[in-house]
């Protein structure tokens, strides 16, 4: 059972609103806002700087290529956030900085998120931000990969994506966020089929339109444990396997050769 909250407000600090924006207005995360289980917002740093020109960045001390972003518009913005979220929930905010150099997303680490009801999320552009900031107001860094993006408004968009999933009926099924791959199991998603039942002169597996649920069931996690062995080995032999996922993955592994 999941113990976390029914909903999270998420203040995303950046420069490029319009772009995170988009995750209210598609798909899942569309639904939550609508249904007011995401209260998402942003807060923009040229909004809390004095330069006339709203810049928000300047060369880096010491020199060198690229700007960095300056710490006074980048903590206006951030207490903006904090106080945005702090009118619809009364919980405390965990201030995260998207950056390569954070700690690297992964399922728990997702789980561990969702169960804030308030979260900051500050996307830097440029070179990177005054490192000030992170010292004095973030809490956390985290990286969604070892790969350099322009900003950090698509991992917060990452982020928000995979928190909103794990929250009450958000997804279609009850219990579908448990299925996901990496879910609870810690294996990849087994493959998914739907009409026609033959395409270019492939059918569904047999057992998919049997009807026996048992049979499916087990056909399912097989498939998982199958491809997990093949292309992520390393996450069974963190998880440790029962004695039947044992049995179900020799059986895979002997028909495949
Ligand atoms: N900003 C730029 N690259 C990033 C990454 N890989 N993860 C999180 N934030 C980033």
């Amino acid at each position: 059972m999941r113990s976390g909250p029914d909903s999270v407000a998420i203040a995303v600090v950046t420069i490029f609103p319009q772009l995170v924006n988009a995750v209210s207005e598609v798909g899942v995360t569309g639904r939550a806002v609508d249904n007011s289980v995401l209260k998402l917002s942003c807060v923009n740093p040229r909004d809390h700087t004095s330069d006339p020109n709203r810049r928000v960045d300047d060369r880096p001390y010491g020199g060198g290529p690229g700007m960095v972003m300056q710490a006074p518009p980048l903590a206006g913005a951030i207490a903006e956030a904090e106080k945005v979220n702090g009118q619809v929930t009364g919980a405390a905010p965990l201030v995260i900085y998207l950056s390569p150099q954070g700690e690297k997303l992964d399922h728990s680490l997702v789980l561990e998120l969702s169960g804030y009801s308030n979260l900051v999320l500050v996307a830097g552009r440029y070179e990177g931000v005054d490192e000030r900031v992170i010292e004095a107001l973030v809490d956390r860094e985290v990286s969604i990969g070892d790969y350099v993006l322009s900003g950090g408004e698509l991992a917060a968009m990452v982020v928000i994506d995979a928190v909103a999933r794990q929250l009450p009926g958000v997804l279609g099924h009850g219990d579908s966020a448990a299925q996901d791959s990496f879910a609870g199991q810690g294996v990849l998603d087994c493959p998914h089929y739907t009409r026609p039942e033959t395409y270019q002169d492939m059918s569904v597996p047999e057992v998919l339109t049997s009807g026996d649920h048992q049979a499916i069931a087990r056909w399912r996690r097989q498939q998982a444990l199958g491809r997990t062995w093949q292309r992520r080995r390393e996450l069974l032999e963190e998880g440790g396997l029962s004695k039947e996922d044992k049995r179900l993955l020799q059986q895979y592994l002997d028909a495949q050769n």
